[in-house]
């Protein structure tokens, strides 16, 4: 049985999208059973849709506060019969309240080989130490911002001539790879 998995984008989707390719194989061990975007304005929002995945619209703007906002998440991903959750570029904090009600595994994708660089903007502070390696990380998401479990990395070369934009691109490309690959470890044995 495929496990369901819930997407969180706030974005572009492209991991998404690379997560919504690794399903269309008949023998990978998880479908997506739902897309959620706190951004009406999400391009990836319209990818979905566009590509017949069942989209919702959560904006975390229309509840009074946090634990209303995680709450109808956490609906949403039980109506849906979700297994897993993958965050893609999504871009709110969950609260430890959120991981009190929510016990299902979490998933993130990271542009950096983390413990190194969490947050914003790592491909340029990747730059700035002047690392020869920086990369991508898929890990489990908890309570503490970009610090659960890391599940699996992949690195690239950092180029004398690169720049955090050049960076960014081929550290993507690694992550369309990881996610899947991720997804596929975890969907294997939740
Ligand atoms: C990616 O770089 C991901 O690592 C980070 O946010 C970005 C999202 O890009 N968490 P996309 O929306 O998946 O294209």
């Amino acid at each position: 049985m495929k496990k369901k998995v819930a997407v969180l984008i706030s974005g572009r989707g492209s991991n998404m999208q690379a997560l919504a390719r690794a399903c269309d194989n008949p023998d990978f061990p998880a479908e997506i059973a739902l897309v959620i975007s706190n951004k009406e304005d999400a391009p990836g929002l319209d990818w979905a849709k566009q590509n017949g995945l069942p989209t919702l619209l959560i904006d975390h703007r229309s509840f009074t506060d946090r634990t209303e906002f995680e709450h109808a998440l956490i609906r949403a991903f039980e109506e849906a019969g979700s297994d897993i959750v993958c965050l893609a570029g999504f871009m709110r904090v969950l609260s430890p309240h959120f991981f009190q009600h929510w016990r299902k595994p979490v998933l993130n994708i990271h542009p950096s080989l983390l413990p190194k660089y969490k947050g914003l903007h790592t491909h340029q502070a990747a730059l700035d130490s002047g690392e020869t390696e920086h990369g991508c990380s898929v890990h489990f998401v908890t309570e503490d911002l970009d610090s659960g479990e890391v599940i699996l990395q992949k690195s690239v070369k950092v180029e004398s001539d690169d720049t955090a934009e050049t960076l960014a691109a081929r550290v993507l490309e690694q992550e369309h790879l990881a996610y899947p690959e991720a997804l596929k470890m975890i969907a294997g044995r939740a």
